[in-house]
């Protein structure tokens, strides 16, 4: 069985923790998008983990875990974090693949990606690792794979520099690479866990574009750049916090108001402990788009939804979400494309009432108080799909399962 998951707002919304939480029923764990801007935070005990790269199945001793042909891979980060995997006591020798279908980053595209950024007059905001450069390279039928490290036609097309790069890292990379789509094919009759990074509002065609990032992090991806056809992924989760988060720029209709909202931002931020795991950022907060939302749940068939980091709201009396915009005037209920209406969008919000009290024990979803669950309720009839795991704190343990995955409908 295949099931991937894939955050639906704009990254962060706890796709580390969930994966890990799931890949206790999987054999194999497949990261389809996205490179070293990701960042996936896993914690389990008095443990942390921020894993970058490599899948957040990594952390059992008998799980696969495999880089997809949708990444793009920076050699140096891939193994700075499995050395340090290998301090920390995780043997990952023999159990870490990487599709030879899948694409590296070079050095200059970390330089060409931060002078790119320098040269726009309304950045982006990357993270600088040379994602937007590697997928352009990718597209232009320019970049190097790693079933390429050893073609010599293939190396005449590169800087001298960057063949240097590649002849220093290749003996170290071949040994970890496969054939993602026959490796699958042969586990068959497996658990498998494609897991997205980045987020669908990020997705090069479906998120706010140019504030995107340049891989496939939408479902879709998780099918063509994961290894298997569309028609063999049984079910796509969408994860998705009690809020909305952001980081870097672009639109972002319910972003708290710097002046009237700071207090309840910087709350947030430190409750929520949002800051970037790649960049150290602190992370743009406001209340939950359900018109994102929804617009994630279509554009990529999202079977069911995982609510994380509603532990957040534990102490406050009341709370917002967002349930259309308006914008010049006009009253708005579906996402639209452009960024101009985006940014001009005003939310409508719909006031909640709080629970007051602490969330983090809870294990059993009729335990939840009941104005958390109306929330819950509020959120699957908006978005016309059921919540299926709630997630009320960042270790592993916290975390409510109301239907695994697992089950075939
Ligand atoms: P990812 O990129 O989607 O894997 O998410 P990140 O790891 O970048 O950010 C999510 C942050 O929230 C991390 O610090 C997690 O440890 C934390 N987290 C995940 N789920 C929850 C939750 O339900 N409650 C709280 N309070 N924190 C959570
Ligand atoms: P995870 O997997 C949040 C954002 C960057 C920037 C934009 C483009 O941890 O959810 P890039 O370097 O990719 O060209 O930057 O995308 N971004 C993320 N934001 N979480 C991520 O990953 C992100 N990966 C990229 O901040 O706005
Ligand atoms: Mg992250």
């Amino acid at each position: 069985m295949n099931v991937a998951v894939i955050g639906a707002q704009w990254g962060d919304e706890g796709k580390g923790k969930i994966v890990d939480y799931l890949a206790t029923d999987a054999q194999i764990i497949v990261r389809f998008s996205g490179g070293a801007n990701a960042g996936h935070t896993i914690v389990r005990g008095d443990e942390q983990f921020a894993l970058h790269l490599v899948p957040s199945g990594v952390l059992y001793p008998d799980k696969r875990v495999i880089l997809g042909t949708g990444m793009v891979i920076d050699p140096e980060a891939l193994f700075a974090e499995l050395g340090m995997l290998a301090e920390r006591g995780i043997d990952w020798e023999g159990r870490v693949f990487i599709s030879d279908r899948a694409h590296i980053v070079l050095p200059r595209y970390r330089e060409l990606d931060k002078s790119m950024e320098a040269g726009r007059r309304r950045p982006i905001g990357t993270t600088g690792r040379g994602i937007g450069v590697a997928y352009a390279m990718k597209s232009s039928r320019d970049g190097m794979r790693l079933a390429d490290l050893y073609d010599d036609e293939r190396m005449e097309n590169l800087e001298p520099g960057d063949v240097e790069f590649i002849k220093a890292w290749r003996d170290r990379l071949s040994p970890l690479s496969v054939d993602l789509t026959s490796f699958l094919a042969a586990h068959r009759n497996t658990y498998s866990l494609f897991e997205g990074a980045q987020g669908a509002l990020l997705d090069l065609d479906s998120g706010t574009y140019p504030f995107v990032s340049s891989g496939m992090s939408g479902a879709g991806g998780a099918a063509s750049q994961g290894g298997i056809g569309p028609r063999r992924l049984d079910k796509v989760l969408g994860v998705f916090k009690a809020y909305s988060t952001r980081v870097g720029n672009g639109p972002f209709p319910t972003e708290f108001d710097p002046d009237s909202q700071s207090g309840l931002c910087q709350f947030i931020r430190d409750t929520g402990r949002e800051y970037g795991v790649t960049t150290g950022r602190p992370r743009r907060c406001g209340y939950l788009d359900l018109v994102a939302l929804r617009y994630a749940c279509l554009a990529n068939s999202i079977d069911s939804l995982v609510l994380t980091h509603l532990d957040v709201y534990d102490t406050l009396e009341t709370f917002e979400a967002c349930v259309a915009y308006k914008i010049r005037g006009k009253l708005v209920e579906h996402f639209p494309a452009s960024v101009r209406d985006l940014s001009d969008a005003e939310p409508v919000l719909r006031t909640f009432r709080g629970w007051k009290r602490s969330l983090k024990e809870v294990r059993e979803y009729d335990e939840l108080p009941r104005e958390a669950r109306d929330y819950v309720n509020f959120i699957e009839e908006y978005t016309e799909t059921a919540i299926d795991i709630v997630s009320v704190g960042y270790d592993r343990r916290d975390t409510i399962v109301r239907k695994s995955p697992w089950t075939r409908y």
